[in-house]
């Protein structure tokens, strides 16, 4: 749950309101002079959806110089981004040969293995050449190379899990992995706030999925129990099987899930877990292994275990780990592993690297150091932003954190005066967070120095006085804060 100042609520609702309002007028002149001209009446239905896209066409089209900026570097934690002009006010963008050396605070880059690396990178440009970019081929036909069966091995061993199965993108585990684990007849009770690639997996399993509210271990309790008295829609029929789905570190809030609670629930009620540990694994945990480790809880007691290699690891690919059994099955039933192209062989030997590092494999104590970096620097980064008088969410040691914007035209603004500044930052609104809730989420990495970060406050402190998004000005007292404060779910 989360309070919003009443003023600012209500200048949000204001810009969102005066927004739509410009835009259907414009909308409604601009569809007058097509009928004149007759322009789009060929007898097609329009392939972009007209009114459906308002929302892409009159808000997002304004300030989209603020997304999608291209890079020309590896996403360390300085970055070269490419300049781009606009002759039609931002409606699209030219690449100039300009390059601006930004601070990187938007990345993934958890551990920095994004950047070359003395022990991945060499080993990474030695499997391009023995193996080759990709394997052609699906992993039951010829597309299963010694490297894959190592990373399989690596990475069941690295989560706490007898097996791990290994896909050549993340979204894809998700979203192609859960129609294989669950089906009609089948119950699915998922996390308010989970990842789109969740969201989709879930929808197409044909399970019926309900929703508990975001991280509530009782609503959780609460929906499970009405659900098993309830049984299957229409028949009554006990479900065939439950399945809740978390996350680890939820992207967009910054926060851990409550995992040892939502255990402990899916073990009374004999429901499976399913754990998506895109942005904990190798982040957080003494050792890396994600919020099992962090938050005391045995692996054993997570049915599924999901992650991606595309943040800590700097590479790319998902896997699933779990008992033999669900593993051996996944590799007959799931149709990512049996129709889609393996993962690419250096990106596989990069994973394998990089835990080597994480582990001390590779004979120094550079992971144990990135892994104290990461959890420093984000402990640091968060607190200083806290008595700035920012509003931040999430926890502490995680690595991601919400700088909360609330009002539209202040997500352009955020965006582009740190630019100014060299800090490149990644601002979400609408529809990745709810309407009023848009947000510049930071990601720290274990490569930034004390001088990047405190760089970054410096800018941060600077563009937030100018913008006004200091919400929290003199020393944060709980109660007062709630008072003139909007309560959202
Ligand atoms: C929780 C979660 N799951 C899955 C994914 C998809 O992973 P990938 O980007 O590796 O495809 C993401 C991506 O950001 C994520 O945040
Ligand atoms: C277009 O983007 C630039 C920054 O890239 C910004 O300064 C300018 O104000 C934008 N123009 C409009 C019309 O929004």
């Amino acid at each position: 749950m989360i309070t919003i100042p009443y003023l600012t609520a209500l200048t949000t609702y204001f810009s969102y309101g005066l927004l739509f309002v410009f835009g259907q007028f414009r909308d409604f002149f601009r569809k007058i002079v097509d009928w004149w001209l007759g322009s789009n009446l060929q007898g097609y239905a329009p392939i972009c959806l007209g009114l459906e896209d308002f929302y892409t066409r009159r808000l997002y089209l304004r300030i989209q110089d603020c997304f999608g900026r291209p890079i020309a570097s590896p996403p360390d934690s300085w970055v070269d981004l490419v300049e781009r002009v606009s002759k039609d006010n931002n409606k699209t963008l030219q690449r100039t040969a300009k390059i601006s050396r930004c601070l990187n605070l938007g990345s993934y880059n958890y551990l920095g293995f994004a950047a070359a690396d003395e022990y991945c990178t060499p080993r990474v440009i030695e499997s391009l050449k023995r193996f080759s970019p990709s394997t052609c081929s699906t992993r039951v036909d010829g597309g299963t190379t010694t490297l894959h069966n190592e990373l399989e091995e690596v990475v069941a061993n690295f989560v706490g899990k007898p097996a791990a199965i290994v896909f050549g993108m993340g979204y894809v585990t998700n979203s192609a992995v859960l129609p294989a684990l669950i089906g009609k007849g089948g119950l699915i009770i998922s996390d308010s706030l989970n990842h789109n690639s969740i969201v989709n997996g879930a929808r197409g399993s044909g399970a019926t999925v309900r929703v508990f509210q975001h991280n509530m271990p009782d609503h959780l309790e609460k929906v499970l129990r009405e659900q098993i008295a309830e049984g299957q829609p229409r028949t009554h029929r006990p479900w065939k099987k439950i399945m809740v789905l978390v996350e680890g570190i939820y992207s967009m809030e910054g926060e851990l899930c409550k995992l040892p609670e939502i255990v402990a629930i899916c073990k009374k009620y004999r429901a499976y877990v399913y754990l998506d540990e895109a942005h904990s694994i190798g982040a957080i945990g003494k050792t890396g292994r994600g919020v099992c480790e962090l938050l005391g809880v045995d692996t054993a007691d997570v049915d599924i275990l999901m992650g991606t290699f595309t943040k800590s690891f700097g590479s790319c690919g998902g896997y699933i780990a779990g008992s033999k059994e669900l593993i051996q099955y996944m590799k007959y039933a799931c149709p990512a592993h049996l129709y889609a192209t393996s993962i690419s062989p250096p990106a596989a030997q990069q994973i394998i690297s990089a835990i080597r590092v994480i582990l001390g494999e590779d004979g120094t104590s550079r992971g144990a150091q990135k892994l104290a970096r990461i959890r420093e620097n984000s402990n640091f980064f968060r607190s200083e932003l806290q008595k700035m008088g920012f509003e931040v969410l999430g926890d502490n040691d995680s690595p991601v954190m919400p700088v909360m914007l609330y009002n539209p035209a202040k997500i352009p603004a955020f965006s582009r005066e740190c630019l100014k500044n060299q800090v490149a930052v990644v601002t979400v609104a609408f529809p990745a967070t709810p309407l009023l809730l848009a947000r510049a989420r930071i990601c720290i990495s274990a490569s930034h120095t004390r001088e990047d970060l405190i760089k970054a406050l410096e800018v941060f402190s600077k563009v937030g006085d100018l913008i006004g998004i200091k919400y929290f000005p003199a020393e944060p007292d709980k109660q007062q804060q709630d008072e003139g404060r909007v309560k959202l779910e």
